[in-house]
């Protein structure tokens, strides 16, 4: 895997649009812009990506946080154009400057692998039952390079010892394996054709906090020794601050905040950012890991969302022009946004508390 000259700490962008400025030199190894993803049409249509534009430098860590249904593996599947044919997408997915939704089908089927790979939640459903885990490592090796047989089994043993599995358990069967090691050869087989983007959706979530830990030190590992660019999605704030390098928040098919991983987590600036790092202590925080500390309510339909700012039926400090208002993201300090009205008003800290409409 080769440097870029493009950095891999977050764009230092002083306009406080971070990651989305106009690029310098290379193109960054992601850029997506203004994605919008409908499943279906007329009544039933369904708006599950509605406008969101990320940036991925080589070496970057992006953490995509929400609650379920906010759009997340939508996003993720659309990166390679791995939805339904119900899916309509528009916008733009730059994979090192080539758009992803206008390349020919050979191109996209090269890219999958090399370009791009994705780990899924559930390792045990995304791996075959009645295959060896070596082979099923070795198969896009032979597929997508030029390698033989027995180097494709070779280097399916590197890879296993790369996600600190012996090279031997490439004779075993998915059901002798645990979920830990389960996960790790679906690591194995995304890094298999040294992909330049890993794309990992819940990659920790069926997994125990032990394991899960784990797991999230082999792919930071494996993203900093190889200098891909990763996007990490979960529904756990904590997970992702502890691992990425920037946040992005999602609510309702949007980017709601945005900002380096720790300053999101640790002081969000939209209500719904502070709700989801308030609903999920640090990792290995037994104690509060059952706290009450949720936010009430569910996330709209996407098929029904609600006028105005979209979080404003479950927003503790809505004002009255939220219920109205559709809401942009905006600069919200040094390389922070966030799409709330609030983020405009010089208001001391914890005064928020007193903005509770009745
Ligand atoms: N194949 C599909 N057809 C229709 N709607 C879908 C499909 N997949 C997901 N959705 C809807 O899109 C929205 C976003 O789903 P998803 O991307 O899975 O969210 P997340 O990963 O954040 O939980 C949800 O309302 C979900 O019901
Ligand atoms: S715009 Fe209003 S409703 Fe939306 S998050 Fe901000 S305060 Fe809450
Ligand atoms: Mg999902």
């Amino acid at each position: 895997m080769t440097a870029t000259t493009t950095t891999t700490t977050p764009n230092p962008d002083p306009s406080g649009s971070p990651g989305l400025s106009e690029p310098v030199g290379d193109p960054p190894l992601l850029e997506v812009r203004n994605l919008t993803v409908t499943y279906g049409g007329g009544a039933d249509a369904v708006p599950a990506v509605r406008g969101v534009d990320l940036r991925v430098e080589a070496g970057q860590k992006l953490g995509i946080a929400g609650e379920s249904g906010c759009g997340k593996s939508t996003l993720a599947l659309a990166l390679l154009r791995l939805l339904p044919p119900t899916a309509k997408l528009t916008g733009e997915i730059l994979l090192d400057g080539e758009d992803v939704l206008t390349m020919k089908w050979g191109r996209l089927r090269a890219v999958r692998w090399a370009g791009a790979s994705i780990v899924f939640q559930g390792a045990m459903h995304s791996l075959n039952a009645v295959h060896r885990v070596g082979d099923q490592i070795a198969e896009p090796i032979l597929l997508h390079t030029k390698a033989t047989p027995a180097a494709a089994r070779k280097r399916a043993g590197e890879l296993l010892e790369q996600v600190g599995l012996p090279a031997a358990r490439a004779l075993a069967y998915p059901h002798e394996l645990s979920g830990g090691q389960r996960q790790r050869v679906m690591i194995a087989m995304a890094l298999a054709c040294d992909p330049r983007l890993i794309v990992a959706d819940e990659p920790t979530t069926a997994l125990d906090v032990m394991i899960q830990a784990q797991i999230l030190r082999l792919i930071e590992q494996l993203v900093s020794d190889q200098n891909v660019g990763l996007i990490m999605i979960s529904h756990d704030l904590a997970v992702l601050a502890d691992t990425c390098d920037r946040l992005s928040v999602m609510y309702a098919g949007r980017v709601v905040e945005e900002g380096p991983a720790r300053q999101v987590y640790a002081d969000a600036r939209h209500p719904y950012g502070k709700a989801l790092s308030a609903a999920f202590p640090r990792i290995g925080d037994l104690s509060s890991r059952h706290a009450p500390r949720g936010l009430p309510g569910d996330p709209p339909d996407p098929a029904a969302l609600p006028g105005g700012c979209t979080f404003h039926p479950r927003c503790p400090v809505a004002l009255d022009v939220c219920a109205t208002e559709d809401q942009e993201l905006r600069e919200a300090g040094a390389e922070r946004r966030a799409a709330c009205v609030l983020v405009d008003e010089p208001v001391s800290p914890g005064a928020d508390d007193t903005r509770s409409t009745p």
